[in-house]
């Protein structure tokens, strides 16, 4: 049933029991003729991979774990801020299911309370310059409750915070629904569209953050995102910009 209600707004379905990670199986099922776009769920991943080469602790505790794979056109220019958009779908979809206070810190971590409820890690592949692929893959915390050693942050699931066992099939189907439609958006009107719905979101917006790239440590108050899903900091009175995956922020 989940395959077919999937397949009716466009997207094949791979489902897998264990698996090492679910982006790095789109990338091998992106080497060999698959038709696109698709989805490909697991159960359990014994090398979730997180954001800056962190790990992303997986679990079979009925989470959602899922990477959604699809061909971006030449020039790549879609790929900016495209991981913040999927990052409003996620918040879209959580917010339907009636899940309150859910916000975004920047680029994409998903928020509950000042709790970490979901993660999403973007992973081309091909040249970005010619023809590529993106995989967008989303880890959920859904049903999990107990402690996990390998979480080194505050976390919390839907079900802790709903009180509820959440159906992960539903779930699935409106966060494809909702993905759907906002990579929709974000492709014919660039992220610029999506911009004040994102600033609406931030939890840290208009908070003094510490931004770390390696050893280099820059402070600042939040203004936002520009036209480009990069990050704007008010540094000293004057205004920066800031982008890529390795970069870190938290609170002062
Ligand atoms: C983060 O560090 O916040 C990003 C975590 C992304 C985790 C998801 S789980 C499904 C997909 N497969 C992976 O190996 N990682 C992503």
């Amino acid at each position: 049933r989940l395959s077919s209600a999937l397949g009716s707004l466009g997207w094949s379905v791979f489902l897998r029991e264990e698996i090492d990670s679910t982006n790095a199986e789109a990338l091998r099922l992106l080497q060999c003729p698959t038709s696109l776009p698709f989805i490909v769920v697991a159960e359990s991943q014994t090398a979730g991979r997180g954001r800056r080469g962190r790990r992303w602790a997986s679990p079979p505790v009925r989470n959602l774990y899922c990477s959604f794979a699809l061909r971006v056109e030449a020039g790549g220019r879609h790929l900016s801020g495209m991981s913040l958009a999927v990052g409003l779908a996620v918040v879209d979809t959580l917010r339907s299911l009636g899940v309150p206070g859910v916000g975004l810190k920047w680029p994409n971590d998903v928020y509950v309370d000042g709790k970490k409820v979901a993660g999403i890690l973007l992973e081309l592949t091909g040249d970005p310059a010619d023809q590529c692929h993106v995989v967008i893959g989303i880890g959920i915390n859904v049903n999990m409750t107990f402690s996990v050693d390998e979480i080194d942050q505050p976390w919390t699931s839907l079900r802790s915070v709903l009180g509820a066992l959440v159906d992960r099939n539903e779930l699935l189907l409106r966060l494809a629904m909702s993905l759907s439609g906002y990579l929709e958006r974000h492709i014919s009107e660039g992220f610029s569209a999506l911009r004040a719905e994102w600033e609406a979101v931030n939890v840290w917006q208009g908070l003094m953050c510490r931004l770390s790239a390696g050893s280099q440590e820059v402070l600042g108050r939040v203004l936002g995102v520009d036209d480009h899903g990069a990050l704007r900091l008010d540094v000293d009175g004057c205004i920066y910009v800031f982008s890529g995956g390795e970069l870190s922020l938290r609170l002062d």
